[in-house]
């Protein structure tokens, strides 16, 4: 990812940017001592846990154990990609990115390009606003009202109408500056023998913004009955409809938010949002893909599928399901009455209906859809049911689920508990058994063993000078996290400047271990903490050496095992 950019120009990057200025931003940070300190903006809290370290311009946040730099900051802050981050960072502060290869003129073409459509697509937003309140747009008002949607709704989602005219928005854009190029190219207008012409009219519009508040495209939706039903923006140098998600603006302002609300469309997002239901994103008329499910990932641990209640809508739910799966998402499925998409449910039956309905687990939902076109009453179409069950049920993993499943489906088709599970360990492997990927976005105590737990605090000892560096040794760690923390800071490295670089998981650790608390003030208790520690951390590897030998002396032969018990002998003489 950052391949091409030298470390040095990273640093300078860093140093330059202020972590204060750009965390202060979106919370309110308050000096005490030492630190910067406010709300965690990555999880809900009341009381602040979250610090900021002016000297080595890092964060760290005591409750959810999110840490980093100024570009680890602002990838979670604003939910961006590295590149992006350092984007960003670069141009607050003016600092030119230093060039992959050679810089292509086109490099430098199209980015003005993308400039110059962001800017016509808010200016269209703006057109199409402003056309709902006049006459030209009565009809689509009149429209976004028989929806049950009001002023404040409109306004919050930036609604609109494309009056019913051949070219109102290509003249306004011309007028405004903007070349014929721009405006095809942003997929606004186009031109037909010479002609120009609106790509949207007589259509009430959804402007679709990106999470950091540009517009990438609208959605259009015809007055009455017409084809399509919506019109999209077709792909642009700033809009991929495969790799975009409609409300992920208003996602991004929800922190800690704990699920993704998935639906199929425009009015079922913002009847979600507008009856206080957060997280809600939809796909912008195509199947979920890949590069979506990636994206949510960045937003929320867990993603509801929330689609219509129609078969279209539960065949693309089970879809979204293998997708979700495969990106490691936890996911679970919200089944509508039939007819009802989320729009026409909450506004029949209200948000307290909506909570209350079921969200059915992946197993759950796939032995539901397993029923379609089976009658159960029939012994054919039973054990027709009862083999496609046996084949989702592989999928469970751990004993308790498959038990309540199992029992379940032996009332249901009458088949033994032996036979049930015969048919499914017949069944062959089709899934591999990796464990899933935990989602980047899981805030979750990690429940750190007594070990991991003493060498964080040599850890922090160390770093923050309490001990002197001698009374500590490499070998005294039992991880190479650990052992080149230890040397780095032996070396008066400071974390700051080999942190960064870790993987995720490591970084989370070193973090929360070298921001340890409480220690000890004084350097005598320190001292004794220390020593206390070290004692600690050598007895358990002893206790561990000793386990591991155990287990070798019993499968070794007999002339082996002798010696292997004289070396635990003496490793137990070191215990107390
Ligand atoms: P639906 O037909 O379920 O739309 O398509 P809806 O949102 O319930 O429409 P209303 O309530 O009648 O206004 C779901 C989504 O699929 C996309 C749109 O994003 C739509 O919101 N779609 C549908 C298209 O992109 N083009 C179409 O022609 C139809
Ligand atoms: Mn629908």
């Amino acid at each position: 990812m950052s391949g091409f950019l030298p470390s040095d120009w990273l640093d300078e990057l860093r140093a330059r940017v202020s972590i204060e200025d750009v965390v202060g931003e979106s919370v309110q940070l308050r000096r005490k001592g030492r630190y910067l300190w406010a709300c965690c903006p990555f999880h809900n809290e009341k009381t602040p846990s979250f610090k900021v370290d002016t000297d080595s311009q890092m964060f760290y946040c005591f409750g959810c154990h999110k840490g980093g730099n100024v570009i680890t900051f602002v990838m979670e802050n604003d939910r961006m990609e590295f590149m992006e981050a350092v984007e960003a960072l670069a141009e607050r502060v003016h600092l030119k990115i230093p060039e992959k290869t050679e810089s292509t003129a086109t490099d430098d073409y199209n980015r003005q390009i993308r400039e110059k459509i962001y800017e016509a697509n808010l200016h269209a937003a703006h057109f199409y606003h402003k056309m709902l309140w006049q006459p030209e747009g009565a009809q689509a008002l009149k429209y976004l009202y028989s929806r049950g949607l009001n002023d404040s709704d409109i306004r919050r989602f930036g609604l609109g109408a494309a009056p019913n005219s051949r070219d109102a928005l290509f003249q306004s854009l011309l007028d405004a500056g903007f070349s014929e190029e721009v405006i095809v190219s942003s997929w606004l207008g186009g031109v037909k023998d010479g002609r120009k012409y609106d790509m949207f009219r007589d259509r009430a519009i959804f402007p679709i913004l990106n999470p950091q508040g540009r517009v990438l495209g609208f959605g259009g939706r015809v007055m009455g009955d017409g084809n399509p039903k919506y019109l999209n923006t077709s792909d642009t140098p700033v809009f991929n409809k495969r790799n975009g998600l409609y409300a992920l603006n208003f996602a991004k302002r929800e922190h800690g938010l704990k699920r993704l609300v998935l639906v199929e469309g425009y009015m079922d997002t913002v009847a979600l949002l507008k009856h206080g239901i957060p997280g809600a994103v939809a796909t912008l008329g195509t199947a979920l893909t890949e590069e979506q499910a990636r994206l949510m990932k960045r937003y929320a641990p867990e993603v509801w599928i929330s689609y219509d209640g129609d078969s279209a809508g539960q065949k693309a739910a089970l879809r979204a399901l293998d997708i979700l799966e495969n990106q490691s998402i936890p996911a679970r499925v919200i089944a509508y009455p039939e007819k009802q998409d989320p729009d026409e449910f909450l506004k029949a039956r209200g948000v307290q209906a909506w909570n209350d309905l079921r969200k059915l687990s992946p197993v759950e939902y796939r032995l539901l859809r397993a029923k379609d076109g089976l009658d159960i009453s029939v012994q054919e179409d039973r054990t027709q049911y009862t083999l496609r069950a046996c084949e989702i049920l592989k999928g469970v993993k751990t004993p308790v689920e498959m038990e309540n499943h199992l029992r379940r489906l032996t009332q249901e088709t009458g088949y033994s508990r032996e036979v049930l599970i015969r048919q499914i360990g017949s069944a062959e492997k089709v899934k591999d058994e990796n464990e899933p990927k935990r989602p980047r976005n899981v805030i979750q105590e990690t429940k750190r063993s007594e070990i991991q737990l003493a060498q964080m605090q040599l850890i922090a000892l160390l770093d923050r000078d309490k001990i002197p560096k001698g009374m500590i040794e490499a070998e005294d760690f039992d991880s190479t996290l650990y052992r080149d923390m230890f040397r780095y800071l032996s070396e008066g490295v400071k974390p700051r400047d080999f942190i960064s670089d870790l993987p995720e998981e490591q970084l989370r650790e070193a973090l929360e271990a070298l921001n340890f608390e409480p220690l000890p003030d004084e350097r005598e208790k320190a001292m004794d903490l220390a020593e206390e520690l070290l004692h600690r951390i050598r007895q358990i590897r002893i206790n561990q050496k000793i386990t591991i030998l155990t287990a070798r002396a019993k499968n070794a032969p007999d002339s082996e095992r002798k010696e292997l018990n004289q070396q635990i002998q003496a490793l137990l003489m070191k215990l107390d």
